[in-house]
């Protein structure tokens, strides 16, 4: 497993509309403009960002992660506008080589294959760089949009997890899915 590729310098990743970059605290009203809906957050595991003062908290929080070498929150810059419509995230588990996806993208910019184009990007780091050999994520059971998007990247549901994590002060169930290097390998 290869680590330093993600920690020596910060993975810019590009894509044929997107660009996944590092947060900047500048980036704060583009990341309040996302993640203060309501809409977004229904499906999140934190609640909808109450003004840009907590959006640059939640950037510096991505940057702290990112320093500590436990994982890398990417911002989502639309090549087009120039702008930050989401994020994508990968939590690290580096002794069992896996990690976890996490996502959110502003409620204008559904349906459009964004996310799908950059998960492929960061599944290509997970595997072909660092080496992992699991990614996994977890989403809400009525979160349709999530777990088609896990399935037209290469995802496989594993079960669900019952009432596994507290969100917004309820416990909830969430639908584990996972890909592995080797299904990666044999689709792209
Ligand atoms: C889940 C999410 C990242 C999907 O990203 P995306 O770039 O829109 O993904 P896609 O364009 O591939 O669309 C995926 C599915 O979303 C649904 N969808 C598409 N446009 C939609 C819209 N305007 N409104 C509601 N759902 C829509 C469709 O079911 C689509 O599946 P399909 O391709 O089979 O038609 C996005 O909906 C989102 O940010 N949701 C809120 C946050 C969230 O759920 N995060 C993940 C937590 S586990």
């Amino acid at each position: 497993m290869n680590i330093d590729a993600l920690f020596d310098t910060f993975p810019v990743l590009s894509t044929e509309r997107l660009l996944l970059r590092q947060p900047r605290l500048r980036d704060a009203d583009d990341v309040f403009a996302y993640a203060s809906s309501a809409e977004v957050s229904r499906w999140t595991t934190w609640p909808p960002h109450s003004s840009p003062a907590v959006s640059a908290d939640v950037i510096q929080i991505f940057n702290a992660t990112y320093q500590s070498l436990a994982g890398v929150v990417w911002l989502i810059e639309l090549k087009a506008t120039q702008r930050v419509v989401g994020s994508i995230g990968l939590t690290l588990k580096p002794r069992d080589r896996y990690a976890e996806l996490g996502y959110a993208l502003g409620r204008a910019h559904w349906g459009y294959g964004y996310m799908p184009e950059a998960i492929k990007a960061v599944l290509e780091l997970a595997f072909a760089q660092v080496g992992l050999v699991r990614v996994q994520a977890r989403c809400l059971p009525a979160n349709q949009a999530s777990a088609r998007v896990l399935e037209k990247t290469g995802f496989v549901y594993e079960g669900l997890l019952r009432q596994s994590m507290v969100i917004k002060g309820q416990p909830q169930d969430l639908r584990m899915y996972a890909i592995l290097r080797q299904d990666w390998q044999q689709t792209s």
